[in-house]
């Protein structure tokens, strides 16, 4: 990196948006776009691990994702099985953990299988610490968690008046995961769309107008920059 005293973020999230946007400008159908992403994908998990970054989550597939046309998801699914195989190969050589946030008992059967033994075999791993959002919805998370909370409760387990905020955490899928400092999003759009929310108290948000399939090595480099000139402010805010 040119400035090497950079405050890299722990922990860089990413809502990657845009790859159909970037296919249509060069005339290419939308399918193109989502390979190139997916391409992208796997080079800026090596490249966050090369600029220090611990912990990289991705927003693959969202809840509201299923209502693409039949044959754009058909398109993701594909991508995402391929997805999981350069991952254990990616795993094994760079130490890296792989894990999924969201609700995949909707993916098929055999989607899931490979999930959980990616899962399984990266364990232990203590490099780079990868997730993938995969039918993830923040809010049916949240719903989620909750109704493990309600159960307790019904049972017993726990008095509605004990329940903390780090109880609320740990029923999340990100339970383990520290919270996002930087969610980056791409592509140009400024919203959240049911990533994070509950995650993202804290988090600084950056947005860029290059589309995810562009979003390379200066991309990312920038967006550090960026948010490391902002911590900067913030400590000497927090000094006066
Ligand atoms: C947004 O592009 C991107 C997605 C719908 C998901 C991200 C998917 C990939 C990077 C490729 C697949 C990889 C995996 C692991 C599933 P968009 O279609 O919303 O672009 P647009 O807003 O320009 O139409």
């Amino acid at each position: 990196m040119k400035n090497e005293n950079l405050n890299v973020p722990q922990h860089i999230a990413i809502i990657l948006d845009g790859n159909g946007r970037w296919a249509k400008a060069k005339g290419m159908p939308r399918s193109y776009g989502h390979k190139v992403g997916a391409d992208n994908l796997e080079d800026m998990c090596e490249i966050m691990d090369a600029h220090g970054v611990k912990y990289f989550t991705v927003y693959a597939f969202s809840t509201e994702n299923w209502n693409r046309p039949s044959d754009e998801v058909s398109t993701l699914m594909g991508l995402l099985r391929t997805h999981m195989k350069s991952c254990i190969k990616r795993a094994n050589k760079n130490n890296m953990r792989v894990r999924m946030i969201g609700d995949i008992t909707r993916l098929d059967s055999d989607l899931q299988k490979s999930i959980l033994d990616l899962e399984e075999a990266t364990k232990d791993n203590t490099g780079l610490q990868y997730t993938i959002a995969l039918n993830y919805g923040s809010r049916d998370e949240l719903r989620r968690g909750i109704t493990e909370l309600a159960k307790e409760v019904a049972e017993g387990k726990v008095k509605p008046e004990d329940i903390t905020e780090d109880m609320i955490t740990s029923k999340l899928d990100t339970a383990g995961i520290p919270d996002p400092d930087l969610i980056i999003r791409t592509s140009g759009e400024q919203r959240l769309s049911n990533f994070l929310l509950w995650q993202a108290a804290y988090s600084e948000f950056y947005f860029t107008d290059v589309h995810w399939p562009d979003f390379k090595t200066d991309a990312l480099e920038e967006a550090i920059e960026n948010y490391s000139k902002r911590n900067r402010r913030f400590g000497a805010i927090k000094e006066e």
